[in-house]
């Protein structure tokens, strides 16, 4: 039997009806902060990720799935959405000067990692990214929106914590600091770090396999290190998170798996073990150097990116359900085949008018068909006999108050569209008339 490839799973149909009502909210969070979607594609040319030697993260140097095409092209699965992002916004020239630009996208993206609960090899990401002037400002507007969409899933238990990696003068400067530090105490760290030494000292700090190592603990701080630049942009960024009532944590250690950030970083993890080290739903941070490094004009950049995945595993976690049972507006049930060809017209009739209907297609007993249109959970039910169809009758049962009428089959639209109108439908409230009946 074939099976699916490690990482990945298959979203079914009950489980499909909760990502489509995650995207519509998503959908209506970005519009309400002017995010405008974009789509990339799933593959870019390898150099869109791989972009210098001295990269170190992890995601670039060991996870990407990189593979050459049929005309010997390099290519790389996207790992994730802000590099395909970037060059999109270079090659279409989306930018105008001194003008910020908003974008969101949703998609899969693939990792090659270690698969584990809230860690897939194929994910789903949605992702915010502003391009524009270097603006304190815009760094809260991400933030705040990535809150806003919490908010409007009802899930609050996060906790935001946040960082500033300066700019490219105070990081060198923490840079060298660190080097001369953790170089005293080498033989201290997990052989992971003694490699970032050399490469990315500050992921030191954010060690796993370190975390209570006092060295990590003791470690200098890049608030200290910060030159007056750096430090009025995150003092900004922190003061407007006050004014909006963004509760957050300023943590010293959080550096970022990415080498692209520069500034403000941040992450917001769901507070709670089940996830265990898979806890953070969204990551972050300012890249004021990606934009001009893939070949484009000097425009700083800042978003973020929630794992859905992630998102959904949390929701189910509190027990938060955001769709509500499925259900058909009507489901016909025949009794003989002149009645099931009829009926078959009938609902086609039904489905135009924008009424949700369906009725079984193998000769069912009556008592399988009642059966499949409690299963469908259906507002009504009409049945079909050869002696209402001689009559060119029909008769409706309304399930939700049991009352059952006979009418004619000319009168079963405008019944049923006036009926789940007035009796708000438990999908739409009543609004998903509203197009048949103006
Ligand atoms: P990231 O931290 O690599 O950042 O990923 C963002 C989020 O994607 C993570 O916090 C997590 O929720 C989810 N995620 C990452 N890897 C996996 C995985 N293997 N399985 C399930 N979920 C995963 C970025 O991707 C940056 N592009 C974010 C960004 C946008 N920074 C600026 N703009």
């Amino acid at each position: 039997m074939l099976t699916k490839p490690k990482g990945t799973y298959d979203i079914l149909p009950n489980e499909a009806r909760i990502w489509a009502k995650l995207e519509t909210v998503i959908r209506k969070v970005c519009n309400l902060a002017n995010y405008e979607e974009i789509r990339t594609p799933i593959f870019e040319a390898y150099e869109t990720f791989h972009r210098n030697e001295d990269d170190s993260s992890d995601m670039v140097t060991k996870e990407t799935y990189d593979f050459l095409d049929r005309g010997d092209r390099k290519m790389t699965l996207r790992p994730e959405g802000t590099a395909g992002c970037v060059r999109a916004f270079i090659e279409n020239k989306l930018y105008v000067l001194n003008k910020v630009t908003k974008l969101f996208y949703l998609g899969p993206m693939f990792r090659y990692e270690r698969p584990q609960k809230g860690r897939y090899r194929q994910f789903m990401q949605f992702g915010l990214e502003a391009y524009g002037p270097k603006s304190p400002l815009l760094d809260v507007d991400i933030i705040s929106t990535a809150v806003m969409l919490l908010k409007a899933l009802g899930f609050m238990k996060v906790r935001v914590r946040i960082n500033t990696l300066g700019d490219k003068e105070s990081r060198n400067n923490y840079r060298n600091v660190l080097v001369d530090y953790f170089s005293k105490n080498i033989d201290l760290l997990c052989s992971d770090c003694k490699q970032r030494l050399e490469k990315n000292p500050l992921r030191i700090l954010d060690c796993k396999i370190d975390k209570e190592n006092v060295i990590l603990k003791n470690a200098p701080k890049i608030s200290d290190y910060l030159n007056d630049d750096s430090k009025t942009h995150f003092n900004k960024v922190l003061e407007e998170l006050d004014k909006i009532n963004i509760k957050y944590v300023v943590d010293p250690h959080l550096v970022r798996g990415l080498d692209y950030y520069s500034d403000t970083v941040f992450e917001i993890e769901y507070e709670s073990d089940v996830l265990g080290n898979q806890n953070v739903l969204c990551a972050g941070g300012r890249y004021n150097d990606l934009v001009k490094d893939l070949g484009g004009p000097d425009i700083p950049g800042v978003g973020l990116a929630f794992g859905m995945d992630r998102l959904l595993l949390a929701l189910a976690n509190e027990n938060i359900n955001i769709i509500k049972p499925k259900m058909l507006h009507a489901y016909l049930i025949t009794l003989g085949n002149d009645c099931s060809d009829y009926g078959l017209k009938l609902i086609y009739d039904l489905r135009l008018a924008g009424i949700t209907c369906d009725m079984s297609y193998t000769k069912a007993s009556l008592k399988a068909q009642f059966k499949e249109a409690d299963n469908n959970n259906s507002l009504f039910t009409l049945i079909l006999g050869e002696d209402e169809l001689n009559k060119q009758t029909i008769n409706v049962k309304n399930n939700q108050t049991k009352e059952q009428v006979t009418l004619n089959i000319s009168e079963l639209k405008g019944y049923l569209i006036k009926n789940l109108t007035q009796n708000s439908c438990h999908n739409c409230g009543g609004n998903c008339h509203e197009k048949s009946t103006n």
